[in-house]
């Protein structure tokens, strides 16, 4: 073994020691690493001075990556590579956004419990995020596990939920934090997906809830019933025994399955401090409805 884990919860997120991800990863590292990430769903590394590309090539080993999601409303010019999303608060030359600007208001949509990218009909796997400047205080993430929220379901909840699906898209999320910016174009972009609302990792074989902000109706229920539904189960599953709140410093660079796990960004002072953090979204195989090969009920 070269690595080390050491967890900084009881029921997920360890820590990696022992990895430097600027050097070439080789197979039998990575095998480890892998092993790690199925079995705290979360990982940690600390004082990486990765560069963009490092940050990317270390991402690629989970999977193919995203192209960042391109919104025609935002500002053409981008400050990070095609592949990475923009996680802080500064403009294309790395001034700090203009107070008005709606990138804003559509970041502030992190502070929602989510899991990434459910609203792509083949959604992500896994995130990969670095820390480049943290603010004085705040913005820090919060992390709860979704596979021990499922194990604590009743068994009348399982059954209950078992086998549904969801209606996912990105404008529930941002319009429940008041983010009115989508075009039609923009709509038409990102239409509704269907995601299950139980997952199971094919590796583990652990059952998890798949639920986020995004998540807006159930298929087959009325809007009311849905909508109530996900609110419970988000409130059930976000409760502290599940959670971890990680404070960031610089050079910390997290892993999360985004298939078991939910996070959220805490408030910060985002008109005065810089808050750079950059992602890389690695993309799942397949959606998740026909994985579990179900038909939606209309
Ligand atoms: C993300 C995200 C939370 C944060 O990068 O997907 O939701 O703390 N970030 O910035
Ligand atoms: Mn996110």
């Amino acid at each position: 073994m070269t690595i080390t884990t050491t967890r900084h919860h009881a029921l997920f997120f360890g820590e990696v020691e022992g990895v430097d991800l600027a050097r070439p990863m080789t197979d039998t590292l990575f095998a480890e690493i892998e092993a790690a990430f199925h079995e705290h769903a979360i990982l940690l590394f600390r004082g990486q001075r990765v560069t963009d590309a490092q940050h990317v090539a270390f991402s690629e080993w989970f999977g193919p990556v995203f192209t960042a999601t391109k919104y025609s409303w935002k500002d053409e010019k981008r400050r990070l590579r095609d592949d990475m999303a923009d996680i802080s608060n500064l403009d294309h030359d790395g001034g700090l956004l203009p107070t008005d600007d709606p990138r804003r208001d559509h970041a502030r949509g992190n502070q929602l419990w989510h899991t990434d990218n459910t609203f792509k009909h083949v959604p992500s796997r896994c995130s990969v995020l670095a820390a480049h400047t943290i603010p004085a205080t705040g913005g820090n993430t919060q992390f709860a596990d979704m596979r021990a929220a499922y194990d604590a379901l009743s068994e009348a909840k399982k059954e209950e939920i078992d086998g549904l699906i969801l209606e996912h898209c990105i404008t529930y999320s941002r319009e429940r934090m008041g983010f009115t910016g989508f075009t039609d174009a923009a709509r038409a972009e990102l239409p509704p997906v269907r995601q299950v609302l139980v997952r199971e990792n094919p590796a583990t074989g652990r059952k998890s809830l798949y639920i986020a902000a995004h998540a807006g109706r159930v298929i087959g229920w009325p809007d009311k019933e849905g909508r109530a539904l996900i609110d419970e189960l988000i409130a059930f599953a976000t409760q502290p025994q599940f959670v971890h709140e990680h404070v960031w410093r610089d050079g910390d660079l997290i892993v999360w399955d985004n298939r078991c796990t939910m996070h959220r960004v805490t408030p910060f002072n985002e008109m005065q401090d810089v808050r750079d953090l950059r992602r890389v979204t690695v993309s799942d195989e397949i959606n998740s409805v026909e994985r579990a090969g179900l038909v939606a009920a209309e």
